[in-house]
């Protein structure tokens, strides 16, 4: 039997003016075919057809009222400090603590050719980030004294990679047990007339639905069902591009914890007011993130009386979320803002040759999850010891920045321990360090091991 198009589906592709998805349709095989039917049929036209409309017309809203934020600054009161990080340690010890990376993210910008996980990352040994984070999820372990479980949220395009790379190196020494793989969702994209794209004579062109997917996958996946059982309460988020993320920080978990935050967010002062990363802020009274490029001059430039940036909360995309307001937000019908990205998409022409189109694909943001939670919690945290990203080829935010970034951060750990490290004249080490997360991972771990380390750095050095 042929397979046909069943009839209520050609009806709305009519409707919706997405005939030509079916351009190909007498070439295809019968598998082909019904992929098709399938790959259409999960489509919310409406949906699309209003994001597509939005997408056209959308302009910023000129009138909205934009404020800072509170925060709360690690180091302006130890003592606050230390309760926080007793209390975080606690619920790290008991089990109720996960780390959950995103890592779904296509990594275009470094040229990398596999998942940004596996790109070489520490200063000598060019160690991969899903190998510092493992470590150090070891380390913390190792602390803590009880497993830290880890979820990865991949995307289909390398879903398969990771698995093979983590597979590949016998989970860096983690228990396989205690790493989680799951798939985000993806959303179709469309042309700048609003039509679906085909990457395929006999299939859609579909992109990853943004890290803010992670808020429904973690659902999906069966990943809170996993964690209510096994006791986690409180989900560490982060980024795959950021090799000096402390993972699962005791103080930030237990500020988030003590405030009943139910999604908190770390912030670094931004460097510069040009600096690329979104602000952490509120938009007539409800917290967000504004992106870089939406925040209007005169506020990106603002300064407070002090002098400093009046909107420098950073936002380094390293989130607290309870797990429990995952799973409220999960009972109801929620959706994120999809955002739209405007870029070149690889399509096929009429021939069913490969080509490439402009076209607009929609994406979610986890951080638009704030307005969401009952109570948030900022954290503001000093950039050299937890925020060095490996975004570019070159230049800020690049593999190199970030490698003299983790060297001085060793260096300092190697000096507050004792150990005299030789600086040139511009203050940077003369001799590149590198300290893995199974040697010592952070500074009282260092000089808790002052036997093991030199009186003095007189070469590149590794310990490990
Ligand atoms: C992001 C933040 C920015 C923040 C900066 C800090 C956005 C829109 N902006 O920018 O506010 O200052 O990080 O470094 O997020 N990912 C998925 N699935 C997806 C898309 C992305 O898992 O569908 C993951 C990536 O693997 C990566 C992370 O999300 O780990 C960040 O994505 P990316 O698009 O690179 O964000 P940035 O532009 O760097």
């Amino acid at each position: 039997m042929t397979t046909s198009i069943p009839a209520s589906l050609s009806a709305r592709l009519e409707t919706h003016g997405q005939m030509h998805t079916l351009a190909f349709w007498d070439r295809l095989d019968e598998a082909q075919r019904e992929g098709l039917i399938q790959d259409l049929q999960s489509v919310d036209f409406e949906h699309l057809a209003r994001l597509s409309e939005k997408a056209r017309t959308e302009t910023a809203d000129p009138h909205s009222t934009i404020e800072p934020l509170p925060q709360v600054t690690r180091g302006a009161d130890p003592a606050q400090d230390a309760r926080a990080r007793a209390l975080g340690e606690q619920l790290l010890e008991d089990g109720k603590v996960c780390a959950f990376v995103v890592a779904g993210g296509q990594g275009t910008r470094l040229g990398h050719d596999g998942p940004k996980g596996t790109y070489p990352a520490t200063p000598i040994n060019g160690h991969p980030l899903f190998q510092v984070f493992a470590e150090k999820l070891l380390a913390l372990s190792r602390r803590v004294g009880t497993p830290v479980p880890w979820y990865v949220m991949t995307s289909p395009a390398n879903h398969d990679a990771t698995k093979s790379f983590f597979e590949a190196n016998a989970y860096f020494g983690l228990d396989p047990r205690d790493v989680r793989f799951f798939d985000q969702g993806t959303m179709p994209a469309v042309d700048t007339e609003g039509r679906l794209i085909l990457d395929e004579p006999h299939r859609l062109f579909r992109n990853p639905d943004g890290h803010g997917g992670s808020l429904r996958a973690l659902h999906t996946s069966g990943a809170v069902d996993e964690m209510r059982a096994s006791g986690i309460e409180e989900i560490f988020y982060f980024q795959v591009d950021n090799p000096l993320v402390e993972i699962c920080d005791p103080t930030f978990m237990g500020y988030h914890r003590e405030a009943r935050s139910e999604f908190s967010s770390k912030s670094v002062p931004k460097r510069d007011p040009h600096e690329k990363v979104g602000v952490l802020c509120a938009r007539d009274g409800q917290p967000g993130v504004i992106e870089y490029s939406d925040l209007a001059d005169d506020l990106r430039d603002a300064r407070d009386p002090g002098g400093k940036l009046r909107f420098r909360a950073g936002n380094i995309a390293v989130h607290a979320i309870s797990r429990g307001f995952v799973e409220r937000l999960n009972e109801g019908s929620f959706g994120l803002p999809f955002h739209v990205a405007r870029k070149e998409i690889p399509t096929v022409d009429a021939g069913g040759q490969p080509t490439k189109v402009d076209g607009i694909k929609f994406e979610t943001f986890v951080f638009d999850g704030l307005p969401l939670a009952n109570e948030i919690l900022v954290m503001e945290v000093p950039r050299a010891d937890e925020f060095s990203p490996i975004k570019n080829q070159e230049g800020q935010d690049s593999a190199e920045s970030s490698r003299i970034d983790q060297i001085d951060q060793f260096a300092r750990w190697l000096e507050a321990a004792g150990v005299h490290v030789p600086r040139g004249e511009d203050g940077s080490p003369l001799h590149a360090i590198e300290i893995s997360p199974l040697f010592a991972d952070g500074a009282d771990a260092v000089a808790a091991r002052r036997a093991d380390l030199p009186e003095a750095v007189t070469a590149d050095i590794i310990l490990s």
